[in-house]
């Protein structure tokens, strides 16, 4: 990395590089993947339009030099790919790349948790909507059951690929009833329960701000049977409101992306597996990384188109948000990973 880092117009450090590795998933969320939508007709990627794990190994080098320190697979479901465990290890490989995990719905995670930890995967954070079957099927197109999920949290306790973070998307009269039991199970375990505000990514979800259970609304209910405190955040481009529990007992995430925006400290650059890259969530557009690797490009080309994304950002999308931007064409989140 060079002596200074590498900001955009608002002074953000590039710090985190988020690594979609597929565009396929294994569930039909309802607010991700519409199974009406993401039917048999629906035409994924073909394989020689994504890139291999030696381009995503070298673009990550590139963005590594350039500052980022926080890498973070996902997809799609990036278990879906095939022998995930090899770009793991060509991550791991990257001197500067100190904080390496994936982000997955957990099903596969039973055939391949210990391989991931073998390869130098240090943890896992699972979606987790609901511990009520019949509302988690309803949320993810009546693909899995609650208990193949928890197998494959297991799974990965086993392969100690923890702490284990929780993701739960909250939506309004879905699973919001279900909210405390997720709470109470989490911790239980040990697991680090994170609140996610349902949010308008992507064209397809139908989201409306009527469906959004805020920060506020999830800390009231959770804190009335768990007492809770306000943590500092780790770091400040952490995106989740940190609260302790009084007992002692452990800690929850809120990610209140709709009702209190973090783009001020964003510092989040997105890849998809098709090589383009996305300096926000919300991006409509996505700066085209693969056609240069693929005409020949050396690393100093590739870090210069890179170097002069960074710097033009001026992405806050979180902070802008109206009933008007929401009718922007957006990127997908399955597509881009979250
Ligand atoms: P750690 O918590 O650091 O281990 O990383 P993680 O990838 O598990 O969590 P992170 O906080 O980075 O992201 C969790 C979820 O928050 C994502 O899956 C998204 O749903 C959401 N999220 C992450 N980054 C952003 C962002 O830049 N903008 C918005 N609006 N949401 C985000
Ligand atoms: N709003 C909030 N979170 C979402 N996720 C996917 N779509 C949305 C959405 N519209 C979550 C997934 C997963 C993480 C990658 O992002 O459930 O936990
Ligand atoms: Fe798949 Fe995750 Fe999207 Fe659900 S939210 S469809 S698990 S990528
Ligand atoms: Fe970053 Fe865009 Fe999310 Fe704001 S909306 S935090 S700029 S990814």
């Amino acid at each position: 990395m060079s002596v200074l880092p590498l900001l955009d117009r608002y002074e953000r450090p590039l710090r985190d590089l988020r690594i979609s590795v597929t565009d396929r998933c294994n569930f039909r969320c309802t607010y991700c993947m519409p199974a009406e939508i993401f039917n048999e007709r629906y035409e994924f990627l073909k394989r020689e339009r994504i890139l291999t794990y030696e381009e995503i190994a070298r673009v990550t080098r590139i963005v590594v030099r350039l500052g980022a320190v926080k890498l973070r697979l996902t997809g799609g479901e990036p278990l879906v790919r095939q022998d995930l465990d090899e770009l793991v290890r060509q991550l791991v490989a990257i001197d500067g790349a100190h904080d390496i995990a994936m982000t997955t719905n957990g099903v596969l995670l039973p055939k391949h948790a210990e391989r991931l930890r073998d390869a130098g995967l240090q943890r896992v954070t699972v979606s987790l909507d609901s511990l009520d079957n019949a509302v988690f099927r309803h949320m993810n197109g009546g693909k899995a059951d609650v208990d193949d999920v928890i197998k494959g949290i297991e799974a990965a306790e086993r392969a100690q690929l923890t702490p284990i973070k929780i993701n739960c998307v909250v939506q309004r009269g879905v699973n919001d009833h279900t909210i405390v039991d997720l709470a109470r199970w989490c911790k239980d375990k040990g697991y680090i329960l994170r609140f996610i505000e349902y949010m308008d990514v992507g064209n397809m979800n139908g989201w409306r701000m009527d469906d959004v259970v805020g920060a506020r609304e999830i800390v009231e209910r959770i804190d009335s049977v768990f007492p809770l405190e306000r943590l500092p955040r780790s770091y400040s481009s952490e995106t989740a409101l940190r609260f302790r529990y009084r007992d002692g007992s452990g800690e929850i995430g809120i990610i209140a992306s709709v009702t209190m925006p973090f783009c001020g400290d964003c510092s989040r650059l997105r890849l998809s597996p098709e090589g383009s890259l996305y300096t926000c969530l919300f991006a409509t557009q996505g700066t085209d990384i693969k056609t240069p690797i693929r005409n020949g490009a050396s690393d100093d080309e590739l870090e210069a188109i890179i170097r002069n994304m960074w710097t033009a950002r001026t992405d806050r999308y979180s902070e802008e948000r109206t009933e008007q931007t929401d009718k922007r064409p957006k990127i997908e989140m399955y597509y881009i990973g979250g």
